[in-house]
């Protein structure tokens, strides 16, 4: 294979590496001990920190270029690609420029990430993975083979994303005027994880340490430290206590005997609330998220911490945070 094609203009570490076949753009650095593998093209300005090894044939940097059939035209102003210290880019492997790699990252072999994108320290980017422009990972994130996530998502630290995972951002399916600000990709919180095959509409935020079940298709807010499941995704459980790291467990069980602002206190939490000004006369209809996908997770809750079963009904029957109250009182006895 021929000679790497050095730019005057890169700056590469004298103990780095450049095999044959590669092409090094003007301003590229490359830090020590780094590894740059047959056919590697770095565009120009492509960041490259120390230690880091980049497969063959991968390409980092590129520009995205738009045709006249693209909704959302790339932007033209974009920094350079940057890569962390110690990272591992996988063959084959498409970065584009304006995006940014944290430290001792693996992106597998062919995955693509779009520009504007962040990704934090020690995750891994898996074999296939594509992700669209301007999401944002945090560290210690795991997305598995074929996963698509989708542009502007959100994904925070310590998250799991199984194998082939379908993200949306656009419940219009590119018809009608193009409108950036209904495009909307999913929130998965810190610590959560998703299953499988698991299809995330538009705009949906999967709670901290909650957990989505292989093959759900997620159309609604899942509550943290819920496990959803089915299509559409419905509450099955609470979390395991077991599959929760330390900092996510939930609090002791508690009697049932609670009087109102202990149960206002202990619980505000699950429903979303901060505990304080609220009342016995505070209604449910006020209370953000206490919909039918909360009320189920509030259920799951109760009988997680305090061994109850809530009737369904009785549960819809409830006007105020009160009623709510006696509902729990009287199931436990009380
Ligand atoms: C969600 C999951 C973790 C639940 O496991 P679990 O705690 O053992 O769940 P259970 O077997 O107790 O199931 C509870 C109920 O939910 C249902 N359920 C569980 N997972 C389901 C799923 N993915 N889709 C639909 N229903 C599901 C079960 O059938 C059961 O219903 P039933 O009470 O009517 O029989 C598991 O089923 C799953 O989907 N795992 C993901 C695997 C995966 O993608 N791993 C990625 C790394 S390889």
């Amino acid at each position: 294979m021929a000679e790497p094609i050095l730019s005057p203009s890169a700056l590469i570490a004298p103990d780095a590496t450049v095999r044959s076949g590669a092409v090094v753009g003007a301003n590229v650095r490359i830090g020590p001990r780094s590894v740059i593998g047959h056919g590697v093209v770095l565009h120009e300005d492509t960041v490259v920190g120390a230690d880091v090894t980049v497969f063959d044939h991968a390409v980092l940097g590129r520009r995205p270029l738009g045709v006249g059939s693209m909704t959302r035209p790339p932007r033209t102003d974009l920094g350079p690609l940057r890569l962390g210290d110690g990272c591992v880019v996988g063959a084959g492997a498409v970065l584009y420029r304006g995006t940014t790699i944290g430290r001792e990252t693996l992106l597998g072999d062919l995955c693509s990430i779009r520009e504007e994108c962040v990704v934090g320290d020690r995750c891994i980017i898996a074999r296939g993975v594509t992700v669209n422009y301007a999401t944002r990972i945090g560290h210690r994130v795991k997305i598995q083979d074929n996963t698509h996530l989708t542009g502007n998502m959100v994904i925070e630290d310590g998250v799991f994303v199984s194998v082939l995972v379908a993200t949306t951002n656009d419940n219009s399916m590119d018809r009608g005027p193009h409108d950036p600000a209904k495009l909307g990709g999913p929130v998965i919180r810190r610590g959560a994880s998703v299953g499988a095959g698991a299809v995330l509409l538009p705009g949906i935020t999967i709670g901290e340490y909650a957990v989505v079940g292989a093959g759900a298709v997620v159309s609604q807010d899942v509550p943290p430290r819920q496990l959803v499941a089915g299509n559409p995704a419905r509450v099955v459980k609470a979390v395991p206590a077991e599959w929760l790291p330390k900092e996510a467990a939930p609090p002791a069980a508690l009697p049932p005997s609670l009087d109102l602002p202990e149960f206002i206190e202990a619980f505000a939490w699950e429903l979303q609330i901060a505990p304080g000004p609220l009342t016995a006369a505070t209604r449910l209809a006020d209370i953000p998220r206490f919909d039918s996908m909360g009320r189920l997770a509030f259920m799951a809750m109760i009988d997680t911490r305090l061994g109850l079963v809530l009737d369904a009904d009785a549960l819809d029957g409830c006007a105020t945070l009160g009623d709510l109250h006696d509902l729990v009182t009287k199931t436990g006895g009380g």
